[in-house]
């Protein structure tokens, strides 16, 4: 890889200011000063700015517990966003794997892999979300026959794809859909005439939620849980 590219993809300098810090002479490779973009550096190769050992950073994928009032989008004028959670390098860089509504709590997955995302939320690939749902009116047992079969959304064509209800309480179900239509959940539950009250996404694919990942918080996916949201 290029020198100036090394330093773009460990602290997110512009390819220009990488340039003009080489320039300048503020960067050394294996403590020589070198004055050359074009550069290459391999495995091993110890690159310093200003004095300071740069680390390449790779792809990275993580999941972080939303909490209610935030958004998943980068900026929003009214409401703090799910990267204000997160201390990490190179923030612009990331983006969620699909979106929870600003009062959906649960599981988001976070990276800066964009084909791996793509493949996670495209319907293509029916990648199975859990949501735990409580409803304004009790849910009837013919719930789960009208999702097992699909319901018809407001101003849409198609039924929704087969989804499995659990009912749990009177009023809170597991709902199990393999898409991502707007509003989905709350909207399946509007088809047969009830309303989703509060909204928390458990599982994506094979990863839950863990228990020990507090509000707010957020973490690596692990290798096995990678592996689980490996789709081809
Ligand atoms: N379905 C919804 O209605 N809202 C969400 O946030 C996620 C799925």
């Amino acid at each position: 890889m290029r020198l100036d590219k090394f330093i773009c993809d460990s602290i997110g300098l512009t390819r220009s200011q990488a340039g003009k810090a080489i320039r300048q002479g503020l960067v050394t490779l294996n403590d020589k000063k070198v004055k050359q973009a074009a550069l290459q550096v391999i495995d091993n190769d110890v690159v310093c700015l200003d004095g300071a050992q740069l680390q390449l950073i790779g792809l990275r994928y993580f999941m972080l517990h939303k909490p209610d009032g935030y958004v998943c989008s980068t900026d929003d004028p009214d409401h703090p966003t799910v990267f204000m959670l997160l201390d990490e390098p190179l923030l612009d860089r990331l983006h969620t794997v699909g979106r929870l509504d600003l009062d959906t709590t649960g599981l988001v997955l976070i990276t800066d892999d964009g084909q791996w995302s793509h493949r996670i939320s495209s319907p293509k690939h029916h990648v199975a979300k859990t949501y735990r749902a409580w409803t304004a009116d009790p849910i009837p047992a013919s719930a789960v026959q009208q999702f097992a079969d699909g319901v018809m959304l407001r101003n849409e064509k198609n039924l929704t794809l087969p989804a499995e209800l659990k009912i749990i309480g009177e009023c809170e179900a597991l709902l199990t859909i393999q898409e991502g239509r707007y509003h989905q959940v709350k909207r399946m539950f509007a088809a047969i005439g009830n309303k989703v009250v509060q909204l928390h996404r458990e599982k994506i694919g094979g990863v839950q939620l863990p228990d020990d990942l507090a509000v707010g918080e957020y973490r690596e996916l692990s290798a096995e849980q990678l592996h689980l949201l490996q789709i081809k």
